[in-house]
């Protein structure tokens, strides 16, 4: 891990400042090598370890892990017990690490259904952290776009009945001021692994002006020369926003 803060950091402005990332394939790593799906999603851990040492030594403001959406309780139980199981083991391991090297913590989804014990430890997770000013790590966990969107505007229904703001007051800064990702920027690179090319309900509000970027990699394959072919990708796109291509080169836009 490295120690460095973000002012040590190379300075690029063409870096994706939050990168948004669907670690997928870990059952189809394990079933390759005629192995149980366990060991896939071990391996996944192990990746992810990498992915967050490479996005801290290198002026990554934001990385947001999929790892585990609302729809995977779909799983057989033993899969889904065993993720659980796999998530609070990393955590009472990891956080420590990852307070030492400056990292901040934070996670987003429905951590209602979690186990008491799971919950709590997410919350020391975030706490322990909270301060830190490298690298900001959002775990999202029993995550889905639809839920975010679906509380936010519940957050938005209340305040509006308690008489805080009137119904037109709403609009897309309320809405982000709301959603499980407040204060953070928009991912700039979406990555998806496994070869899937779909979004599988991942911050759909959010993704609005993503870039996307899709590989058969599977995730626990997926290492650092991976990460910097997808920056790489990403830095050879023309974002536009909905300029057109000679106001960009002209610069005589603020994207
Ligand atoms: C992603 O890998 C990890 C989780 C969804 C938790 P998968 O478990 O979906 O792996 P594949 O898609 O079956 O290979
Ligand atoms: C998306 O992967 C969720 C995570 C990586 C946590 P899935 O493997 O669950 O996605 P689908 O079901 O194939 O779309
Ligand atoms: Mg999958």
């Amino acid at each position: 891990m490295p120690t460095d803060d973000r002012n040590n950091q190379e300075s690029d402005s063409n870096n994706p400042r939050h990168i948004a990332i669907i670690m997928d394939g870990n059952g189809r790593w394990a079933q390759k090598r005629y192995m149980p799906r366990a060991v896939g999603h071990q391996a996944g851990v192990k990746a992810v370890r990498k992915i967050v040492e490479y996005c801290a030594k290198h002026k990554v403001e934001v990385l947001t892990l999929f790892a585990f959406s609302s729809e995977n309780w779909r799983r057989p139980e033993a899969e889904v017990a065993l993720l659980m199981a796999l998530f609070m083991a990393t955590l009472q391991r990891e956080i420590d690490k990852l307070d030492r090297n400056n990292i901040r913590l934070r996670f987003i989804g429905d951590r209602s259904a979690f186990s008491d014990k799971l919950q709590q430890k997410m919350a020391e997770g975030e706490e322990q952290t909270k301060d830190n000013t490298s690298l900001t790590l959002v775990v999202a966990a029993n995550y889905g776009g639809h839920w975010d969107m679906c509380q936010a505007f519940r957050k938005v229904a209340e305040k509006i009945a308690a008489g805080e703001f009137k119904n037109q007051a709403i609009c897309e800064d309320l809405i982000n001021q709301h959603l499980s990702t407040a204060g953070l920027p928009d991912p700039d690179l979406f990555i998806r692994t496994g070869g899937e090319q779909r979004v599988s309900n991942f911050m759909l509000w959010q993704l609005a002006y993503t870039e996307l970027y899709f590989t058969s990699t599977l995730w626990p394959d997926f290492d650092q020369n991976s990460l910097e072919e997808a920056i790489k990708s990403f830095k050879s796109r023309q974002r536009r926003f909905g300029h057109t291509s000679e106001q960009v080169l002209n610069k005589s836009v603020n994207l």
